[in-house]
C-alpha cells in the first residue's frame, strides 16, 4: 500500500487537515499540512476550517484541538499516545494541591488533561510561559504545573517562587550529562540546544533554551554550523531539512543504546495507524462537555495573552 498517496486522497474527499507535532516520525511529518509546536497545534485547531482534524502527536494535543474546535471530528491514529509528563498530574490529586491555596493563580502547561486544565487559571506551552508568567505582578502568588524542570526554569528567568508540582517528562529528564559533556568536548565550536522541560544540570550546560519551534528557528539564526541538541530527537528531521548544512547531533539518554532520545508515546503513531484512522474516522476524542466548558477558558486566555 502506498500510504502516502491514500492518506493524501482520504485527506481531499474528507477535508481532512493533518497536523503534526516535531517528535512524529519522518514520514508523518512530510505528509503533515502543518508541523508545529504545542502553541502552534493548538492555535492552527482553533482556526482551521476542515471538517476532521488528525491529530499526530499525543492524546493532550488532541483533546485540546478539540476543546478549541468542539463541532470538528478530532482523530488520532493511536489513542495510546499518552504523556509521561500528564500522567503525573492526575486531575483528583492536582485539585487537592490547589484547593491548599486559595490565594494562587494556576498556571497549568498544556501537556495535561482536559481535567487538570479545568481547574486551571491560565494555560501555558513552552513558548509562551515566560511571557504569560511575566505579565502578572512580582508579588503575585502562582501555582505551577506540573512540570517541575520547566517551573523551575521559569522561576529563575522571572525571578518567581511559583509554587511547583512535582512532575516531568521521562524523555527531557533522562539525557546524559556526562554523554552530553562528551558530545561537547568532541564538537568544541558546537551550540547546545535543550528544551526547558530538561533538567536544570543539563540546562546550565545549554547556550539557547526554548521550545521546539524556538530551537530550530534559533538553529536557522545563529551562524555557528554544529549543534547538539537536546529534546525528543523527532526535531531533527526539520532541522536537517531546514538547514541541510548544518549539522546536528542528538543528546543520548542515560540508559539504553540508542544515539538518540526518542518519546515512545509520539513514536505510537505510524503512517499506518494514521491511514486506517482516516478511512476509518477513529479513534476519535471526545471531551466531557462540562470538563471541556471549563478547560476551555484557561486555554483561550493562553491564546489571547499569546498575540
Ligand atoms: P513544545 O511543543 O512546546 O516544544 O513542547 C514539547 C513537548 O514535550 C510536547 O510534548
Ligand atoms: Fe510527553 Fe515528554 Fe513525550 Fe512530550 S516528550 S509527549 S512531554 S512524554
Amino acid at each position: 500500500m502506498n500510504y502516502v498517496e491514500e492518506i493524501k486522497k482520504l485527506k481531499s474527499e474528507k477535508n481532512a487537515v493533518i497536523m503534526a507535532h516535531y517528535y512524529q516520525s519522518a514520514d508523518i511529518q512530510d505528509i503533515a499540512d502543518y508541523i508545529g509546536d504545542s502553541l502552534a497545534l493548538a492555535q492552527w485547531a482553533a482556526k482551521t476550517d476542515a471538517d476532521i482534524i488528525v491529530m499526530c502527536g499525543v492524546h493532550f494535543m488532541g483533546e485540546t484541538a478539540k476543546i478549541l474546535s468542539p463541532n470538528k471530528k478530532v482523530l488520532v491514529p493511536d489513542m495510546n499516545a499518552g504523556c509521561s509528563l500528564a500522567d503525573s498530574c492526575p486531575a483528583e490529586e492536582f485539585a487537592e494541591f490547589v484547593s491548599k491555596y486559595p490565594d494562587h493563580t494556576v498556571i497549568s502547561y498544556v501537556n495535561t488533561t482536559a481535567a487538570v486544565k479545568a481547574h486551571t487559571d491560565v494555560v501555558v506551552t513552552s513558548t509562551n510561559a515566560k511571557k504569560i508568567v511575566d505579565s502578572f505582578p512580582m508579588d503575585a502568588k502562582i501555582i505551577f504545573g506540573p512540570d517541575k524542570n520547566l517551573g523551575g526554569y521559569i522561576n529563575a528567568v522571572t525571578g518567581r517562587n511559583m509554587i511547583l508540582w512535582n512532575g516531568c517528562c521521562h524523555v527531557h529528564s533522562q539525557f546524559s550529562i556526562e554523554k552530553l559533556k562528551e558530545l561537547k568536548a568532541q564538537y568544541p565550536e558546537a551550540e547546545v540546544l535543550a528544551h526547558p522541560e530538561c533538567k536544570k544540570e543539563l540546562l546550565d550546560l545549554a547556550d539557547f533554551i526554548g521550545s521546539t519551534a524556538a530551537l530550530l528557528s534559533y538553529s536557522g539564526k545563529s551562524d555557528k554550523k554544529e549543534f547538539i541538541v537536546a529534546t525528543e530527537s523527532g526535531i531533527l528531521h526539520q532541522m536537517k531539512k531546514d538547514y541541510p548544512e548544518k549539522t546536528f547531533i542528538p543528546v543520548p539518554p542515560e540508559t539504553g543504546n540508542c544515539a538518540c532520545n526518542e518519546c515512545n508515546y509520539m513514536r505510537m503513531n505510524t503512517m499506518e495507524k494514521l491511514y486506517n484512522c482516516l478511512k476509518n474516522e477513529t479513534p476519535e476524542i471526545i471531551v466531557d462537555k462540562e470538563i471541556a466548558e471549563k478547560a476551555v477558558k484557561p486555554i483561550i486566555k493562553m491564546l489571547e495573552m499569546s498575540k
